[in-house]
């Protein structure tokens, strides 16, 4: 699909809109390509000096544009703004092609990436209430049986006005589908909690490197591409830090700037790990040159989550990519590290750090567990099988008249144990 892409700048969005980084238009044309049916023919970014509440764009712009669109034969123009359902509307009519804003094209990101049942829910869940308050063209999107690729077909605007009832009763059928899922969720996260495994969350802007991290822990195989957002739902694993302690690794969709709340809301279940994570990991990419910028918007995002009066896991940052960096910028980070020896340097792609990262987890980790050694006798068999089976034995000697074991237990673990029958 031809495309053009437009990002707005000047002075008056700091104000009425949002005007964050200065890569602002290439990280939209990014957002863009992730897109593989789009094809960016054009981009420019327009001054705009006064938002006109019809149009968003003044008439100068407006003909500016709509010639582009002529002279390129584009069918699809990319704003890099939140539009209003009228100001959609009229440069849709005024362009003759579609109109896609800044949350349409995220939900549309999110639609093609989404791979669980409860991925592809929230998407369409957003989609639905991003549309309930843009009925002028929802049609098409309700025609779509899950998300991605939604304004590019359909049987057009035809049946619009029959279009409310059917979207409450769709919206209120994915709550009702999404509760349920959560629950399954639910029940999972109780259960791993009274095995006492430990969380630990990787979060990071989007393509920082969280689900390389993720493959060189795990050794998992989770699609880890050069393309925004490759990483939709939280994929979860359990491995082992160092060989020993098990933990579960869990990585998540990637964080964006100008992420419209109203998608927090609904991507809310999608980031539920980080908020009952024993440890989230922030995943900084560091050669990225706006690296700053990118880690305090992941920070805010972390603020909004619903904390509901929870106690906020410990944070541990990582400076990933290091391996891109010229050596003077390296030794000038490793001496900026050095006191506190935080945050963590790493490289996914050569391996470097990975070892120094381990052993800081078990560390941080370990303040919630304490290693005793325990005796039990040859008869104790139901005790020793309980130890074994929540994986908290690191060693075990077998000697003359039992066992003695090393555990690696949190007090409640203690506390079972002790109730356990002896034989
Ligand atoms: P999202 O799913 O978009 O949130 O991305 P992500 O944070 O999971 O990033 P991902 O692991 O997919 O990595 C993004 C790109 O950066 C891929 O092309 C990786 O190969 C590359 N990459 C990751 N870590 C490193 C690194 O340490 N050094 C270099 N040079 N490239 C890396």
């Amino acid at each position: 699909m031809r495309s053009l892409v437009v990002s707005p700048g000047g002075s008056v969005l700091s104000e009425g809109q949002y005007q964050a980084s200065n890569s602002s238009s290439e990280e939209f044309i990014s957002l863009c390509e992730a897109l593989s049916s789009l094809l960016v023919v054009k981009d420019i970014v327009l001054n705009v000096r006064q938002i006109k509440a019809a149009t968003f764009f003044g008439s100068g712009n407006i003909a500016l544009l709509k010639s582009l669109v002529t002279s390129n034969n584009i069918s699809l123009v990319l704003v890099d703004v939140n539009l209003s359902p009228i100001q959609q509307r009229n440069l849709e009519h005024e362009f003759k092609a579609k109109v896609i804003d800044r949350t349409g094209l995220i939900l549309e990101i999110f639609g093609n990436r989404a791979k669980t049942r409860e991925g592809a829910l929230q998407v369409e869940l957003a989609h639905l209430e991003y549309q309930k308050s843009r009925l002028v063209r929802s049609w098409t999107h309700l025609e779509r049986q899950r998300g991605g690729i939604g304004f590019m077909g359909g049987p057009g605007e035809t049946q619009i006005e029959s279009d409310r009832r059917i979207l409450a009763e769709k919206i209120s059928k994915i709550k009702r589908s999404l509760d349920k899922v959560i629950l399954t969720r639910h029940l999972h996260r109780e259960n791993r909690k009274n095995n006492r495994i430990p969380v630990i969350s990787l979060v990071g802007y989007t393509n920082a490197g969280k689900s390389s991290i993720f493959n060189f822990l795990t050794n998992a195989n989770v699609l880890s591409q050069d393309m925004l957002f490759a990483t939709l739902d939280p994929t979860m694993r359990a491995f082992k830090l160092l060989g020993k302690k098990e933990v579960i690794l869990s990585d998540t969709v990637g964080f964006i700037s100008k992420l419209p709340t109203g998608l927090i809301s609904a991507f809310k279940a999608t980031l539920e790990e980080v908020i009952n994570a024993d440890l989230i990991l922030h995943v900084i990419d560091i050669s990225h040159s706006e690296s700053k910028f990118q880690a305090l918007e992941v920070e805010k995002v972390i603020d909004e989550l619903d904390w509901e009066g929870k106690t906020r896991p410990p944070i541990l940052e990582i400076y990933n990519k290091i391996d891109k960096l010229k050596k003077s910028q390296l030794e000038q980070l490793r001496v900026g590290c050095s006191n506190s020896q935080e945050p963590i340097l790493l490289s996914a792609l050569s391996g470097s750090g990975f070892q120094y990262l381990e052993n800081k987890l078990r560390k941080l980790l370990e303040l919630t567990t304490r290693t005793e050694t325990i005796f039990l006798s040859f008869k104790q068999t139901k005790k020793r099988a309980w130890l074994f089976e929540k994986n908290i034995v690191s060693n075990e000697l077998v000697l003359n008249h039992g066992f003695s074991l090393t555990v690696d237990w949190s007090k409640e673990q203690k506390s079972i144990f002790r109730k356990i029958s002896s034989t």
